[in-house]
Parts: structure tokens; C-alpha cells; sequence
């Protein structure tokens, strides 16, 4: 018979610093998963309708508030999705708030709920401005939108094209590249002027774009920007565990019913708040750097985006877990990241 392991780890609590909880009874079952990690996280914007104002955001946060588990101290950060009417006057409102730390960009049609995004940066240039000026991070959907361009080519593309001349515009502007796939994303943070940093998702670290078709199509892999190639995804998780403090936590978490992904045309969506820190464990201790996890998950996204570092721990102990085929979302049900399998790391309540 074999010995279970009992090998523990005790981190700084963590923080995810980009995540989807959608709204009403659909929030209500995601949210105790991130409560139960994390200490913060911040908060997409892309509702039906975006989260457009200060004012909308505030009331967003007052029903995740309201969804909290009795007890959890968990803080939404929220941000403010840009359109191409963005009022830069919005940009003092959302800082006065004290709630509102960034403003996402997303490049009208590149994802989900992203139609009304910005259809070209120079548009929001005067709010960028603003936003240098405030000390506000952009939040940035970094891929390109030119149906012409490979899928596989467009984070590429857009860090070409579209974020390093924006970054040379607002030299002083705090950008996090949000998301990143691919070994050019790596190398454009290291080789970046300072102030610009990226987050990495558990999948892009632990999946390569093999998944998406293992054994026939895999819609529950599939998320935007859609997982790379092997080359792609080692250049991740040597960035992530390099102890690197432009590279940090964010899991993309983003829900969607089964009905929606496994359809003609699915969502793109990968829902991992059941696991986030036990699957990022496993990415780092598959590297062999499992102390490199602690500055990675619960240091350097803080220290980016000028918040305290949180200060008490979480335990998570080597000890494998089924994950389940399936847990409650709202009227329908969501189909988790490894469904039905293994995780090496379980959390500690
Ligand atoms: O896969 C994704 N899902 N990528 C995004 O950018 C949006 C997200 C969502 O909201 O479902
Ligand atoms: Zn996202």
C-alpha cells in the first residue's frame, strides 16, 4: 500500500489579478471558489452590458459584496471597460472611487462580450493620458482583431502593431499585458521600458494547443487567445517561475454553462476558480520551482499595481483529489478545468 504524501506548503494568500465572475446566481456559484483562494481579485468588466462607469462598477461591486460566503474577506478590485467614447473626466471619477484600479482594453470584437470594445487605440489616447497622469493601470486584451490574421499569430501581431508604439506614446502609463501565450509576449515584457508586466493563466501553463484537439475537439480548452505551442507554453513557465516581478497571477477564470461551450459555435472560456492555486502549484513544482510560487502569486502583483501585500497564509498540501465532472452554475452547470481527473494539490481549509 502506498503512504499518502503529506508534503505542505504555506504561501502569502494570493491574489488574482484577472478574473470573470459574471453576475446574479452565475456570480453566486463561482465566487466562494475565489473567496475561499485569493484575497482580492480584479474584476473583469465584460457584463452584457459592459461595465462601462464608475457608477456601474460601483453597484457591481455591491452585488459581489452581497454574493460574498458569510464571513469572507475577499476584495473585488474593480476596472472600468474603455470604449471609444470613454469620457478621460471618467478616469478622475474611477480613481476618487477608491475601488476602481484599472481600465480594460479590449479590441472591439477580439473576445467575449468585447463588441464594444475600442475599434482603434488612438482613440482613447486623451483617456490614457489621463490615465498616466492618475496612476491608473490599462489592462490589456492583447490580440488583433484582423480576421486575416492567423489565430495563432495575433497576440504577435497586436504587441507589434498596436502595444509597443501605444507603450512608446504613454511612457508612462502602467500597462499589464493581460493573459499572455506565446514566447514573444515574454520577450516583449523583458525587453519593455519599465511599468509594464503581464499575467499568465494556469492553463497556458500547464496545456499546449494539443488539448484543444486531444482524441477530437476539446471546447472546454478553448479560451482566447487560445493556447499555443509547446515552445510557446515552456517560454511561459520559464518566465513565471523566473521570480521575475513583471510576471504574476491572473487566471482569466471565466465561467460559461456547458450548453454554451459545448455547442456549433462554443464560448471561449476556461473556468479554473475551483483549483486556480492548486493548478499553478503543479505548473511550478512540474519546473521544479515551487519557491518561486510565493513571489509569483502573492508579491508581485501588489507591488505592480501599488497595493499592500496580503498577511496571512494559505496551506495547500500535496495530496491528489478528484475534481468533479461538473458544479452548479446558476440554472445550468460548468464543466471545470481537468473534469473528472486528478489534481495534485489540495487547499488546506
Ligand atoms: O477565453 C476568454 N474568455 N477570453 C476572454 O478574453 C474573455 C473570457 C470570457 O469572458 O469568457
Ligand atoms: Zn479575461
Amino acid at each position: 500500500m502506498s503512504t499518502p504524501q503529506t508534503s505542505a506548503l504555506r504561501l502569502r494568500r494570493p491574489d488574482d489579478w484577472h478574473l470573470h465572475l459574471r453576475d446574479g446566481d452565475e456570480m453566486g456559484a463561482v465566487l466562494p471558489f475565489t473567496s475561499a483562494r485569493f484575497a482580492r481579485a480584479i474584476v473583469m468588466p465584460n457584463l452584457k452590458p459592459p461595465v462601462i462607469t464608475t457608477e456601474l462598477a460601483l453597484a457591481y461591486h455591491r452585488r459581489i459584496c452581497s454574493r460574498l460566503p458569510a464571513g469572507a474577506a475577499f476584495q473585488p478590485l474593480m476596472t472600468l471597460y474603455l470604449t471609444d467614447r470613454t469620457d478621460p473626466a471618467e478616469v478622475d471619477r474611477a480613481r476618487e472611487s477608491g475601488r476602481i484600479f484599472g481600465f480594460k482594453l479590449y479590441p472591439a470584437g477580439a473576445t467575449t462580450h468585447a463588441e464594444s470594445g475600442v475599434t482603434d487605440v488612438r482613440r482613447v489616447d486623451r483617456v490614457l493620458e489621463r490615465m498616466s497622469e492618475a496612476r491608473m493601470v490599462l489592462q490589456v486584451h492583447g490580440e488583433a482583431t484582423d480576421p486575416s490574421v492567423d489565430i495563432f499569430d495575433r497576440e504577435a501581431h497586436f504587441i507589434d502593431a498596436v502595444l509597443a508604439p501605444l507603450a512608446q506614446r504613454h511612457s508612462r502609463l502602467r500597462i499589464v499585458l493581460e493573459h499572455i501565450t506565446t514566447a514573444h509576449a515574454v520577450r516583449f515584457v523583458r525587453g519593455a521600458r519599465p511599468g509594464i508586466a503581464a499575467t499568465i493563466t494556469p492553463q497556458h501553463l500547464l496545456l499546449n494547443r494539443n488539448a484543444l484537439f486531444a482524441g477530437g475537439i476539446r471546447p472546454h480548452h478553448y479560451c482566447l487567445p487560445v493556447l499555443k505551442s509547446e515552445a510557446d507554453r515552456e517560454a511561459l513557465v520559464a518566465a513565471a517561475v523566473s521570480g521575475d516581478a513583471r510576471f504574476f497571477l491572473g487566471t482569466d477564470s471565466a465561467p460559461h454553462s456547458r450548453g454554451a461551450k459545448e455547442a456549433a459555435c462554443g464560448c471561449a472560456g476556461v473556468f479554473s476558480a475551483h483549483a486556480a492555486i492548486e493548478l499553478y502549484a503543479e505548473a511550478f513544482e512540474a519546473a521544479g520551482r515551487l519557491e518561486a510560487l510565493e513571489g509569483f502569486a502573492s508579491k508581485f502583483g501588489a507591488d505592480f499595481y501599488g497595493l499592500p501585500r496580503n498577511t496571512d497564509e494559505i496551506t495547500l498540501r500535496q495530496e491528489p483529489w478528484r475534481v468533479p465532472d461538473a458544479y452548479p452554475f446558476g440554472p445550468g452547470e460548468l464543466v471545470p478545468l481537468r473534469a473528472g481527473e486528478t489534481i495534485a494539490w489540495r487547499i488546506v481549509p
